[in-house]
């Protein structure tokens, strides 16, 4: 199963999207410090390829603290491009951002030529939470611009500070599926467009493999007994644990992967990341390989059936005169 994801009024998004960044300074993207990659936008990267990017690492305190690092550092090694990591409940969070940006592009200051900047990210990842950090209560202005969409609002977060907050997420294609299944394991995917079910088995998957001791911990598995289950046994001693029962003791399975997600979720397994840049390197080559290998077997498919109307036709002309 592969988790696709359209939110509505796409092409809406995207032609408001291109035309708010006609007059920007630069662009936040807050993305999930649990699955960077994943949660960055490639259509934004793709639209705002030479403006300044600060992308905000945001969830730290849930996530693996070296990974975070070598994300950090894989993002610094792009052009035009500064990654800070944060926890948006810190206090400090919203002057370390407007520092940051205030460092990315610092020829824009003062009333006459301010710091415009726009503001991006998934649903869930934090950034409203941010951008109340950043406008504190007393200096809150906001309005909506028209012309642009509706709900877009202009925050005045000081006279030569404008942040323009995007309402609608346009998203391509999710052609990494590992990518799908961690937006989903995060949080970020609506609950009626998704098998909670295969997510949680998706998230086990990689657990186990990656964060072996943490799993055993959380769900006090036994260390020699659990290194060979296989994802639905860990489901199902997950489901046990926590008392997701049916009648006659089965295990109810959806409430078992509810509760690994919520655990999940809310950082009770432990301080995980979903993906490293190698990981994310190596899922994307092979997402390519595979999308490559369906074009030429669509192809080839379309020239077959061409060639068989080909074949056709003599005897057709032949009946037709
Ligand atoms: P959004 O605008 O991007 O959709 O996200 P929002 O700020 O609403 O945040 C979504 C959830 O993530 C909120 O939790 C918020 O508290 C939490 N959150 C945001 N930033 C961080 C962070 O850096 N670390 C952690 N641990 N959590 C963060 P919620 O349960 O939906 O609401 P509530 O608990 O705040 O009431």
């Amino acid at each position: 199963m592969a988790i696709q994801w359209y939110p509505g009024h796409m092409h809406k998004a995207k032609k408001a999207i291109i035309e708010r960044l006609k007059s920007v300074d630069m662009v936040i993207e807050v993305l999930d410090a649990r699955m960077p990659a994943s949660s960055e936008n490639p259509l934004l990267a793709q639209l705002s390829r030479d403006k300044p990017k600060l992308k905000i690492l945001n969830k730290q305190d849930l996530a693996d603290p070296e990974r975070t690092d070598l994300w950090l550092a894989a993002f610094n090694a792009r052009e035009h491009t500064r990654a800070i990591a944060l926890d948006a409940s810190d206090r400090q969070a919203a002057q370390k951002l407007i520092a940051a940006c205030r460092a990315l592009v610092p020829n824009r200051k003062g009333v006459d030529k301010p710091l415009r900047v726009l503001i991006c990210g998934i649903p869930n990842v934090g950034k409203s939470t941010l951008i109340n950090g950043m406008i504190g209560k007393k200096s809150a202005k906001t309005g909506n611009e028209p012309g642009i969409t509706k709900a877009e609002q202009r925050l005045f977060l000081a006279d030569d500070f404008w942040l323009y907050d995007t309402p609608g997420m346009l998203w391509p294609k999710i052609i990494v599926e590992e990518g799908g299944y961690n937006l989903a394991a995060g949080g970020a995917v609506g609950r009626n467009a998704l098998d909670e079910e295969a997510v949680a088995l998706q998230l086990i998957d990689y657990l186990r493999r990656h964060y072996p001791a943490d799993l055993q911990a959380r769900y006090a598995a036994d260390k020699n007994e659990s290194s060979h289950w296989h994802d639905e046994a860990w489901l199902e001693w997950i489901g046990r644990k926590r008392g997701a029962l049916l009648g006659g003791g089965r295990i109810n399975y959806q409430k078992a992967a509810e509760a690994v997600l919520s655990d999940f979720r809310d950082g009770h397994i432990a301080r995980i990341t979903l993906e490293t840049p190698n990981q994310w390197e190596a899922w994307l080559k092979a997402a390519r390989r595979n999308e490559a290998a369906l074009k030429a077997a669509r192809e080839q498919r379309k020239a077959e059936r061409k060639g068989g109307h080909r074949h056709h036709r003599p005897q057709e002309d032949g009946e037709a005169v």
